[in-house]
C-alpha cells in the first residue's frame, strides 16, 4: 500500500545534496500588426480631434459613443488601450460613472491588463486620485497637447507589450505543464481535479483571493519539474533504484527552477518546491518539518494525495471517497501529514458541491477537446521535452 501512494504521488524518502531554496513583442491582433486603441467618448467632435492627433501612428483606432458600447466592444475585440472620457451623462447619468467603467474593465479578467487613459476636463487631485483607485492608468487634463498625448500613449502600449510577453510565457508554461500530465495517460484531468480540490481546501479555512490563486496555479505547475524526468523513471514498474528516486524526487527542486525566472508565479514557488515534504520532517526536497512547510505546498499536498487514491492506476484499484478519507487519517497519525489540515480536508472533500465540480473533471475522460493551434503548440512542446530529455 505505502509503495503504491509513493508511487502515485511520488513520495519517499529525503534526498541528499539537492540544491538548497534560492531567494526568490506583443501579441497585435491586427493583421498589419498595430495595436488597437479604443476610444470612448459621447462627443463625436472629441473622438475625432483625438483620432486626428492618432493619424500618424500605426494604431487601429475603434470608437465608442458610450461605456456600455466600450463593454461590448471589448467582449469581441482584443484591445490594447482605451482612452476614455471622465466624467459623462449618456450611461447612467451619475457624474462619478468613469470610476464604474473603470472598475468593470479591471475586474474582468479577459480585460484587466488593458491600460485605460482617462482624458477630463475637470482639475482635481481629488479626481485624479479617485480614478487612479479604480483602476485608471494614466490622466490627462484638456485641452489635450498632440506630442504628450503620443508620447504618453507610446509608453502605455510599451508596458502593455511586457505584459503581453510576460502572459505568453505563462501561458507556454501552463501548456508545457498540461504536456507532461499528458505524457501519464492514467492520470486523467488530474491537474484541474488538484486545482479544484486545493482552492476548495484553502476557501474552507478563509485564505484570501491570491493564495487561492496560487493554489489554482499550483495545481497545473506542481510537477512541471517532471519534463526532466524520463519515461522510463517515471513510468517505471519495478522498484526504483536509489538513482532514479534521486532524479524523481529532482522533479521539485527543477520546477521551481522553471517557474522562478516568472515574477507572477513567485507565490507559486513554495507549493512546486514543497509539495513532497512530510509534517514530521521526513520529506523532500528540503527535509521540512511541522509548520515550516508552507501551507500552500500542506494543502495541494493533500489535494494530490487524495486524488491519486481516489483514481484506478494500472497498479492499484480506485479507491472510494471513505477509503480515500481514512488513508489521509492513517497518514496524519503516522506523523506524515498536518493534523488539522487532514480534518478539514475529509470535510471539504465530502461536500457535494465539490463533488459535483470533480464530476466535470472525470478521473479517466481525458482532456476537454482542443483548437488546432494548441494541438499544434502542445505537439511542438512534446518535442521540445523529448529534446531536452536527450
Ligand atoms: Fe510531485
Amino acid at each position: 500500500m505505502e509503495d503504491a501512494i509513493q508511487r502515485a504521488t511520488g513520495t519517499e524518502a529525503p534526498a541528499a545534496g539537492v540544491p538548497v531554496l534560492a531567494p526568490a513583442g506583443a501579441p497585435w491582433t491586427d493583421p498589419l500588426g498595430r495595436a488597437t486603441i479604443l476610444l470612448v467618448d459621447h462627443v463625436d467632435l472629441n473622438r475625432q480631434l483625438i483620432k486626428g492627433i492618432l493619424k500618424a501612428g500605426p494604431y487601429r483606432v475603434l470608437e465608442a459613443r458610450s461605456q456600455e458600447e466600450a463593454l461590448r466592444i471589448l467582449d469581441r475585440e482584443t484591445v490594447d488601450l482605451i482612452i476614455s472620457e471622465w466624467i459623462v451623462s449618456d450611461w447612467s447619468g451619475h457624474p462619478n460613472s468613469g470610476l464604474e467603467f473603470c472598475r468593470r474593465v479591471k475586474s474582468n479578467r479577459r480585460t484587466h491588463l488593458i491600460p485605460i487613459l482617462i482624458v477630463t476636463s475637470v482639475q482635481g487631485i481629488e479626481n485624479e486620485v479617485a480614478g487612479l483607485e479604480s483602476g485608471a492608468d494614466e490622466f490627462l487634463v484638456k485641452p489635450l497637447q498632440p506630442a504628450v498625448l503620443r508620447t504618453r500613449i507610446r509608453s502605455m502600449l510599451r508596458n502593455k507589450r511586457v505584459v503581453d510577453s510576460l502572459e505568453e510565457a505563462e501561458t507556454i508554461l501552463f501548456a508545457l505543464a498540461q504536456t507532461i500530465e499528458q505524457r501519464d495517460k492514467e492520470t486523467g484531468n488530474h491537474c484541474q481535479r488538484l486545482a479544484a480540490l486545493s482552492v476548495a481546501l484553502g476557501s474552507a479555512i478563509g485564505l484570501p483571493d491570491e493564495d487561492l490563486l496560487a493554489l489554482h496555479r499550483g495545481g497545473y505547475l506542481h510537477d512541471i519539474g517532471k519534463i526532466a524526468v524520463p519515461d522510463a523513471i517515471l513510468f517505471k514498474r519495478g522498484e526504483l533504484t536509489s538513482e532514479e528516486w534521486a532524479i524523481m524526487r529532482s522533479h521539485t527542486w527543477k520546477g521551481e527552477e522553471i517557474c522562478r525566472p516568472m515574477r507572477s508565479l513567485r507565490p507559486v514557488l513554495p507549493i512546486i518546491r514543497n509539495h513532497h515534504e512530510r509534517w514530521d520532517g521526513s520529506g523532500y526536497p528540503d527535509g521540512l518539518k511541522g509548520e515550516d512547510i508552507p501551507l500552500l505546498a500542506r494543502i495541494l499536498q493533500l489535494a494530490d494525495i487524495y486524488d491519486a487514491l481516489i483514481s484506478r492506476r494500472s497498479y492499484k484499484e480506485a479507491f472510494t471517497v471513505e477509503d480515500a478519507i481514512a488513508q489521509l487519517r492513517r497518514e496524519a497519525e503516522m506523523g506524515w501529514r498536518d493534523p488539522e489540515l487532514v480534518s478539514v480536508f475529509c470535510e471539504v472533500v465530502r461536500l457535494p458541491s465539490l463533488q459535483a465540480k470533480l464530476g466535470e473533471a472525470p478521473l479517466s475522460a481525458g482532456l476537454p477537446p482542443e483548437s488546432p493551434e494548441l494541438a499544434s503548440m502542445r505537439e511542438s512542446l512534446v518535442r521540445m521535452s523529448q529534446q531536452l530529455l536527450k
